[in-house]
């Protein structure tokens, strides 16, 4: 698919980023949690967006769960399904991040090269991967959703860390393990990250 439109000219707004983002006192940015299913991407990204809402910042979190019941509701789960799955979310985010969102994603995204694209949309330092590492023993003992007992079963077909691929990052800007750490400690790690980047305003240390 080609990345452009023909015809089709780009519109400037007067409204800035940059504007946004003062009028919101706090940067935009996307947090990419990628990890295994029930590796704990969706609680810790709601959880983050908890505390960054309760500072007064604007957050949107794109759940897996709930983009593939709308917008990519057409979509498999084959790799060439996830790639566009990753594709489509990859361009939101990029939006959201002109809107002077800070937005959450949380989906498997299995393959590296597809991460990598959505890194690529968007200016240096403004895509931050958060690779939520746990065992696939522990996503599979926990199997909140009792997928992996139906993926075993063979009633799941390219079901990730069993039967389709899981690339885990190589270089994540934050490694959240997810299997060690509580959900507080978890929370307060990304936290201070984005403190330290200067996206959010304030003491680091609170
Ligand atoms: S991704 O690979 O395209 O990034 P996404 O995060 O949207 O996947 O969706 C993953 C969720 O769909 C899982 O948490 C799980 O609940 C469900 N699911 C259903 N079938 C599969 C499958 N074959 N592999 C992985 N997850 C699946």
């Amino acid at each position: 698919m080609s990345d452009t439109s023909s015809n089709v000219v780009w519109h400037h707004a007067t409204v800035t980023r940059q504007r946004r983002e003062e009028l919101n006192g706090h940067k935009s940015v996307i947090l990419w949690f990628t990890g295994l299913s029930g590796a704990g991407k969706s609680t810790l990204a709601h959880a983050v967006e908890e505390e960054l809402h309760q500072k007064g910042c604007r957050t949107f979190v794109f759940d897996g769960d709930n983009v593939r019941h709308g917008l990519c509701g057409d979509l498999t789960f084959t790799i060439d399904d996830r790639k566009e799955n990753i594709r489509r979310i990859g361009e939101m985010t990029k939006l959201f991040l002109e809107a002077g969102v800070i937005s959450l994603t949380a989906f498997i995204s299995p393959m590296r090269e597809d991460r990598e694209r959505v890194r690529s949309l968007v200016p240096h330092g403004d895509f931050l991967e958060v690779y939520c590492r746990c065992g696939i023993e522990t996503c599979e003992s926990r199997d909140v959703k009792g997928l992996y007992k139906k993926a075993r079963a063979g009633e799941i077909p390219e079901f990730t860390g069993i039967s389709s691929p899981y690339e885990a990052p190589e270089d994540a800007e934050i490694v959240v393990d997810t299997d060690k750490l509580s959900l507080e400690e978890s929370v307060e790690m990304v936290l201070a990250r984005l403190c330290e980047r200067g996206i959010i305003p304030g003491g680091c240390n609170d």
